[in-house]
């Protein structure tokens, strides 16, 4: 059980961004990713299309063994993770907006929240953010738009940095300190973002917490690797090669799977 390896998706390459703080933690589990981007973005499906998409992914990773998943996407955690706690025997790891940090660090008690439309509209960040946030002004800001540019190859544009002004330029207007970023494809628009926005506003994203928990739960379960070698990690995408090998870089297996 134990060299059998992780399981990560996402509803496109969003997610690698989780595979590489998981890599960086955990060098010696081999990890399975899968990116869903033909069925990208998940964001404006309703709750039974994402959970749809979920279970399809989730039994594809299971028929390739893995031990546990990691379900890289605020959007499909916070709609479908119940369904597969409650489905499946495997743990499950799931990614949700970091708004308690950005609630406990916040001095002008007025924080940003860019995710999707289906985290956002989603009853467990509800809890969350009533949990957390009841007694500050949280700025939410669905990232429309932004998913299908990262999907496209079009990550450094000037269509993008003109959407991502316009997300965050009332946000800076209610003077924010922290910026959650609700979605794993949002990690890689850090450093436009950090040109976009003043100094003094922390930008908070959950990847690394989520590798720390990936861990814990591994080490709960006895599940941790006994490889002694770093691994390599495989790719399958049902979308463009290109993309997601730009990503997670030109070394790593990628290939191209219907499903
Ligand atoms: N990476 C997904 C997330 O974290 C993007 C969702 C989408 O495809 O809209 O929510």
């Amino acid at each position: 059980m134990n060299k059998q390896p992780i399981g990560i998706f996402d509803s496109g390459v969003g997610g690698t961004s989780i595979w590489k703080e998981i890599h960086a933690l955990l060098p010696y589990e081999q990890a399975i990713y899968l990116a869903d981007s033909k069925n990208a973005p998940y964001g404006p499906k309703g709750k039974e299309a994402i959970i749809g998409l979920s279970i399809k992914n989730t039994e594809l990773l299971l028929r390739k063994g893995c031990k546990l998943i990691v379900v890289a996407c605020n959007t499909a955690t916070t709609n479908a993770i119940d369904v597969l706690r409650n489905t499946y025997k495997v743990p499950f790891i799931g990614i949700e907006p970091a708004i308690k940090p950005a609630a406990l660090q916040t001095r002008t008690n007025a924080v940003g929240i860019l995710a999707t439309k289906g985290t956002l509209s989603s009853a467990l960040f509800s809890k969350t953010s009533d949990l957390f946030a009841g007694n500050i002004q949280v700025i939410e800001q669905i990232g429309d738009g932004i998913v299908p540019l990262i999907e496209n190859g079009n990550l450094h544009s000037e269509d993008m940095k003109i959407l991502l002004k316009s997300y965050v330029q009332p946000m800076i207007n209610a003077n924010i300190d922290c910026l959650v970023l609700g979605c794993t494809h949002y990690a890689y628009l850090i450093p436009i973002l950090e040109t976009l926005l003043p100094k003094h506003v922390r930008i908070i994203d959950s990847g690394e917490a989520v590798a720390k928990q990936t861990k814990a739960v591994l080490k709960q379960g006895d599940l941790l690797s006994t490889e002694t070698e770093k691994t390599i990690s495989q790719f399958f995408t049902n979308g463009n090669l290109d993309i997601i090998k730009s990503l997670v870089g030109h070394v790593y297996d990628v290939e191209r799977l219907d499903f």
